[in-house]
């Protein structure tokens, strides 16, 4: 009988769960919602769906792909397909150190040093800078994550305890302000309570790919979409609710402008989570009979699903309540357990349980995934035992989240610290290390390594042979016109096998090589102000 391999995943549907797990998140219930109750609701989705198709399908299938014909860690992934120096490097390489001259020019030190040093990375090794980065951007996202999971914990079982009583934001303000700032006795709370999250990612990591990952996926992703379900038929049956429905799903085109456009990008890779090495290395725990084209599909699909859904139980709630849609990232953490304490019949700590259960869930499932990257790095790099590879990535995030649990509310209690920070990276911009991870991240380092992979994919590994690996596991949709295929037809059904001009393994190339590279270009230099659209 057949060893059953502890580092591979079992099949498609457990590759799809586990890697549903990861995206779905708190970019999905936390940020989706209130991303679209600041963009001008129905309009919004539209234009996520649509970024979704350019931008998201084309890059997780290429970051599955080149992690599944390298069947190795990120780093690996970056050197082994192609030559690690090509025309490329050159001019990437030639690309940053300018940006880092002009960063500096332009009065940005801290931002100059390091763009400046990662060009210099990049002469040195080439692409396999890239990998190291998707081995770093893991390790920063876990450490604020680990906070949030924290808070979602606190959140969870204060509500069982009946504290988060509130119901007006003035009271939300008086409970949830000392949790979010870390204040006063509360530092030790939160720092428990992330420290909880954090050992509770670690056990399911240590029991490793198959028997940890994804055994928890498969059992948590179904709770976390019944909770869902129990949510939206509370939100729908209340009085009012459909204002909040149409709020959310009825576009309005009048709202929509450039800087949607750009939240649009950058939720799309946050709750994909694409350009942080994760799908690639998922990927290369994957078997080749799986259909990646379909699996990617699957994946966004739930995502998708996932944030609708998350809206769908949210807005009615909100609405049917009296309170305003559009208050940005407290919506999930104050507005809604006050809409759920107004609720007529009393039982508003059994809808807040179920809500901030079902967000732990979520955050939980995409926490673990996180410590994958760096851990599969240094196993493979580094010959470090998995157990020792998971605790070192577990116990580095511990630490870093801790200064970021503290330095809440403009490093309140980290204020010497914090003005050391500030007056080397900040200067002018005040804010937390939270935000300023949370900003460097999702507005720099992402986007960049989403913007690394498609070059490297469709140019430099190439996307003929990125094709090649796709079509491994595919019963040949990926060669199929796209009329006969939207028809519901196979080629044969056609009449005749002639190549089509317009089948899926085309178009996925043509995005990668030129749509992706150019929507996210424009998305970052709007986003670090070098362009106003
Ligand atoms: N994709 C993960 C989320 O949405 C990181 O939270």
């Amino acid at each position: 009988m057949e060893k059953e391999n502890n580092n591979n995943w079992s099949g498609q549907l457990g590759f799809l769960l586990a890697a549903a797990g990861s995206s779905i998140g708190l970019g999905n219930i936390w940020r989706f919602p209130y991303m679209t109750g600041t963009n001008g609701g129905g309009v919004f989705v539209l234009l996520y769906l649509l970024v979704v198709l350019l931008i998201g399908v084309p890059l997780m299938m290429a970051e599955i792909a080149l992690g599944r014909a390298a069947g190795a860690n990120p780093v690996r992934a970056f050197s082994s397909l192609a030559p690690a120096k090509s025309p490329f490097t050159m001019l990437t390489a030639t690309l940053l150190i300018l940006g880092g001259i002009v960063m500096l020019v332009t009065d940005n030190p801290a931002g100059a040093l390091i763009v400046g040093l990662i060009g210099a990375l990049f002469l040195a090794i080439g692409w396999k800078t890239v990998g190291i980065f998707c081995g770093l951007v893991p390790i920063i996202l876990l450490s604020y994550y680990g906070v949030i999971g924290g808070w979602t914990l606190i959140y969870t079982i204060d509500s069982i305890r009946g504290v988060n009583n509130f119901t007006t934001l003035e009271g939300a303000d008086s409970v949830m302000k000392p949790i979010l700032h870390a204040s006063g006795n509360w530092k030790w709370g939160v720092i428990g309570g992330q420290l909880l999250f954090m050992a509770t990612c670690l056990g399911i990591s240590l029991a490793g790919v198959r028997k940890g990952i994804e055994r928890w996926s498969k059992m948590l992703m179904p709770l976390l979409f019944i909770l869902m379900c129990v949510l939206i038929v509370r939100g729908l049956t209340l009085p009012g609710a459909m204002k909040g429905v149409r709020f959310f799903l009825e576009p309005d085109v009048s709202k929509l402008n450039a800087s949607s456009v750009i939240a649009a990008v950058g939720q799309a890779f946050f709750t994909l989570s694409l350009g942080m090495g994760i799908m690639l290395t998922y990927g290369s725990y994957l078997d080749r009979k799986t259909d990646i084209a379909k699996a990617t599909l699957g994946v966004i699909g739930l995502d998708t699903l996932a944030a609708v859904m998350a809206g769908v139980a949210i807005f009615p709630a909100v609405f049917a309540m009296g309170f305003a849609p559009s208050s940005g990232p407290d919506l999930t953490f104050k507005v809604l357990p006050a809409a759920f304490n107004m609720i007529p019949g009393g039982m508003g700590s059994v809808w807040n349980v179920a809500f901030f259960l079902m967000v732990t869930i979520a955050a939980l499932t995409s926490a673990i995934s996180l410590i994958e990257p760096p851990a599969s790095i240094l196993t493979g790099e580094l010959k470090m035992s998995r157990k020792g590879a998971v605790i070192s990535v577990v116990a580095v995030c511990s630490v870093i989240g801790v200064f970021c649990a503290l330095s809440m509310a403009d490093w309140g209690n980290l204020s010497g610290v914090g003005e050391v920070v500030k007056k080397i990276w900040y200067g002018k911009a005040p804010g937390s290390f939270f935000d300023m991870l949370d900003g460097f991240c999702c507005n720099w380092i992402l986007p960049m390594l989403g913007l690394a992979t498609t070059i490297y994919v469709g140019w430099v590994w190439g996307s003929r042979y990125a094709l090649k690996e796709l079509r491994e596991g595919n019963k040949g949709s990926l060669d199929n016109s796209i009329w006969l295929l939207l028809a519901g037809f196979k080629a044969k059904d056609g009449g005749h096998d002639r190549r089509y001009l317009f089948t899926f393994g085309i178009l996925w190339g043509f995005a990668l090589r030129w749509l992706c590279p150019v929507l996210v270009l424009l998305a970052f230099f709007n986003c670090i102000g070098v362009i106003k659209l």
